[in-house]
């Protein structure tokens, strides 16, 4: 596949990028690192002004840009942006929110709310998306699209914390690394981004040490290298990672004890 000149400075391959969340954090790193003369992005987001000012950022460094106001949960919406989009080459359902409990417990509005955002959100695009992408043409490198979920590292920790949180990126995780074992055969590669701790509006006023935090261009670059590399699980940093494997296997009880030590994020869901 012919690299382009992406705007991190590295040369990504994709010419047809559509990003989900892409207005704000990760997704805007992520669009500007593909935005270059030659790609065309379909940037999707909530709000209609900072999506505006992404769109216009990726435009500066060359790219074609498509900008919707889009909500995710809205799944028609999802399928008409992804039929709208024509040739997909990436696809990275990343749009997402995060709540905890304040460390007394989860509103159940907030749990819905998660759920309906971090799970049939991604379901929302993806799986027409996917579709879409077995009936396209492969490119050079025999594939014919790929899905980028974005879970969290969270996903390998039932942290008493952000219950509805950790269970929607574990679901997500798993079920994009168990597609690309199966959608491989059409085709379709899955891709489950699991990043630590990332400097974005979403982890602005956690109440607790952040280890290892990166600025969202990094955590942009990580997640696009893992892909150019085909890895199905890009996982990063790597303490961080092998912090949330070892938490993630103690017994329960120990981790809730772990976990009653540290300060919860408050109870309701980031940008809601
Ligand atoms: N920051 C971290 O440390 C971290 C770590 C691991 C994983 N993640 C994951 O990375 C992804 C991006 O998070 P971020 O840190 O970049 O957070 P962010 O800055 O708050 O951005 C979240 C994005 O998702 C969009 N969004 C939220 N709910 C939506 C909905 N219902 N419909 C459509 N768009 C919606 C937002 O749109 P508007 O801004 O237009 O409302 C925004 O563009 C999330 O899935 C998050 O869970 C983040």
């Amino acid at each position: 596949m012919q690299a382009m000149r992406g705007g991190s400075g590295t040369a990504w391959p994709w010419r047809s990028v559509a990003i989900t969340g892409a207005s704000s954090g990760i997704g805007r790193a992520l669009a500007e690192a593909c935005a270059a003369p030659g790609v065309v992005l379909h940037l999707a987001g909530r709000d209609a002004g900072r999506l505006a000012a992404a769109a216009a950022a990726c435009r500066a460094r060359g790219a074609e840009v498509a900008a919707t106001v889009l909500e995710v949960r809205d799944a028609a919406a999802c399928a008409r942006w992804i039929a709208g989009a024509g040739r997909i080459e990436l696809l990275f359902a990343n749009a997402g929110i995060s709540g905890g409990t304040g460390g007394i417990g989860e509103p159940a509005a907030q749990a819905r709310a998660i759920f309906e955002t971090n799970l049939t959100g991604v379901l929302n695009t993806a799986l027409p998306a996917l579709e879409a992408m077995a009936a396209q043409p492969p490119g050079p490198d025999g594939v014919r699209g790929r899905i980028a979920v974005v879970a969290s590292l969270a996903a390998f920790v039932a942290a008493p914390s952000a219950p509805a949180y950790c269970a929607s990126k574990a679901a997500v995780q798993a079920w994009a690394e168990a597609m690309d074992g199966v959608e491989r055969a059409r085709g379709v590669r899955f891709h489950a981004v699991c990043p630590g701790y990332v400097r974005t509006p979403m982890t602005a006023h956690n109440p607790f040490p952040m280890p290892f935090l990166m600025d969202a261009e990094e955590a942009a670059r990580r997640t696009l290298r893992g892909i150019a590399r085909g890895r199905t699980r890009i996982a990063y940093p790597w303490p961080t990672y092998l912090g949330a494997r070892l938490v993630g296997a103690l017994p329960p009880r120990l981790r809730a004890a772990v976990f009653g030590r540290l300060p919860a994020k408050a109870a309701s869901p980031g940008r809601e």
